[in-house]
């Protein structure tokens, strides 16, 4: 046990040398100078060393791409399309079948995604689930009959809830929309197994993979194979990469059809002031011009995430997890709102809340006292939170009528591949002492007025 744990420790020292920004000192409220702790790489990471190397590399190389003819140009272009295949191969896409669409971020992928499915009838169901992100779920409520597959007290999604509903709607649903992993519990969804299904009842399958493609390996798999993932998105800023890309993966047969969402430059082949030919995918679909450098610095991620390896990136994280949840459950104030075992893999997203101190309160204790950055609130994803935290539909009801911000929430600590044990400590140390300080922290921090000093950075 303990040799393994020095093991653990030598490759996590060497994991925190990819990533840049891990020893940054920041001020507590007292002035006192520590190293920051980021326990909230759900919402982003901070870039690996690679991706910013990536960048300076190939900024003297830079220029404008596609119908530029200058060396740098083309240079520029071909990186720019080559990266595509980078991309593919990271997550197992059929690059015959698929077309690899640069975007924003998630949010925007799944934003253009709905608007490529949809045919303007509304009578087509698309099945999310109870348990998405915002970004998953309101694109899909205004052009489609949107239907969600129910989760268990814990916030586990039903399969078989998901087969009644595939059942349910007789063969007319057009997607299946889930998340690879959920951004409040960490729970990992069956993604193979929910394809077989999805497939056997004629649907198409989307995954949102922007809290499951950093922390685990992802395989879209060939077209072929019943378990294949149709649609893949994800956000570069969570992958070490916060350069503003995203990805969106799916059948070229399916962007060769209908216009694009956004239109402009970029997007066609001939316009006259009556007739528009659009351009063939994944160009159609990347109006303006495109970012080249936050493609490069995908790319040089990509790179680091294949040498770690995502399977040892998955195994590092479950440990640290494990030791974090295991330190938790031995605490009595914890309320910890994940119930993870063998059957239900979960990535390393922790929530949790001390009894009587308000989420917002202890996320500002832990940053103002210890440096430690976590996440508190819903997480943009209120009605998964409604279930997990069980708020009466009376509750919820009062606070649209009034129109109030929800008080109820939780507190998320998230952890990338280069957090530590020793980080898990100090977190755990902390929560301590705001348990047994409980009564002179809340009085200190009732009010949420103080003002943070930010040094010039
Ligand atoms: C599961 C999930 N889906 C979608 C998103 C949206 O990602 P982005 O903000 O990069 O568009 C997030 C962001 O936290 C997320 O966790």
């Amino acid at each position: 046990m303990e040799q393994k744990l020095m093991e653990y420790k030598t490759l996590n020292e060497n994991l925190r040398k990819l990533v840049c920004g891990v020893d940054t000192e920041i001020p507590l409220n007292d002035g006192e100078m520590v190293t920051a702790i980021n326990f909230d790489n759900a919402a982003t990471t901070p870039p690996f060393v690679s991706a910013l190397e990536e960048i300076n590399n190939f900024s003297p190389w830079y220029s404008s791409i596609h119908r530029g003819t200058g060396y740098k140009s083309m240079l520029s272009s071909t990186l720019y399309e080559n990266s595509r295949a980078v991309v593919s191969r990271f997550v197992g896409s059929d690059t015959d079948y698929n077309t690899v669409i640069f975007v924003k971020n998630t949010t925007e992928a799944i934003n253009k995604l709905s608007y490529r499915l949809c045919n303007g009838d509304k009578k087509n169901t698309v099945l999310s689930t109870g348990m998405e992100h915002h970004s998953n779920d309101l694109p899909w409520r205004d052009k489609f009959n949107i239907d969600y597959v129910e989760t268990d007290g814990c916030g586990r999604l039903s399969l078989k809830d998901l087969e009644n509903k595939l059942i349910k709607y007789n063969d007319d649903v057009k997607l299946v929309t889930i998340t690879g992993a959920s951004n409040v519990t960490g729970y990992i969804n069956p993604i193979y197994e929910i394809a077989r299904l999805t497939h056997k009842y004629n649907a198409q399958l989307l995954v949102d993979a922007a809290q499951l493609v950093p922390h685990a390996p992802v395989d879209m798999k060939s077209i072929d194979s019943p378990e294949h993932i149709d649609y893949l998105v994800f956000s570069a800023h969570k992958m070490y990469a916060p350069f503003g890309i995203g990805v969106l993966i799916g059948p070229k047969q399916n962007f060769d059809i209908g216009n694009p969402d956004y239109v402009g430059g970029g997007t066609i082949q001939l316009v006259t002031r009556k007739y528009v030919m659009w351009d063939a995918p994944p160009h159609k679909d990347e109006a303006g011009s495109p970012n080249v450098m936050g493609v490069a610095a995908l790319v040089g991620a990509i790179k680091t995430l294949n040498m770690i390896g995502m399977k040892n990136i998955e195994q590092c994280e479950k440990k640290l997890t494990k030791y974090t949840l295991e330190k938790l459950k031995k605490i009595p104030d914890i309320q910890l709102y994940c119930n993870a075992d063998d059957k239900q893999p979960q990535v390393g997203i922790i929530p949790f809340n001390i009894k009587g101190v308000h989420h917002s309160i202890t996320a500002k204790i832990l940053s103002y006292e210890a440096g430690i950055a976590v996440r508190s609130g819903c997480f943009c994803a209120q009605p998964y939170m409604q279930k997990i935290l069980k708020v009466s539909e009376e509750d919820i009801g009062n606070y649209v009528e009034k129109r109030k911000f929800p008080p109820y929430g939780v507190v998320r600590i998230s952890f990338g591949v280069y957090n530590t044990i020793e980080e898990v400590d100090i977190l755990v140390d902390m929560l301590m002492d705001i348990i047994k300080y409980k009564d002179q922290y809340l009085k200190k921090y009732k009010s949420t007025q103080e003002q943070l000093y930010f040094p010039n950075v």
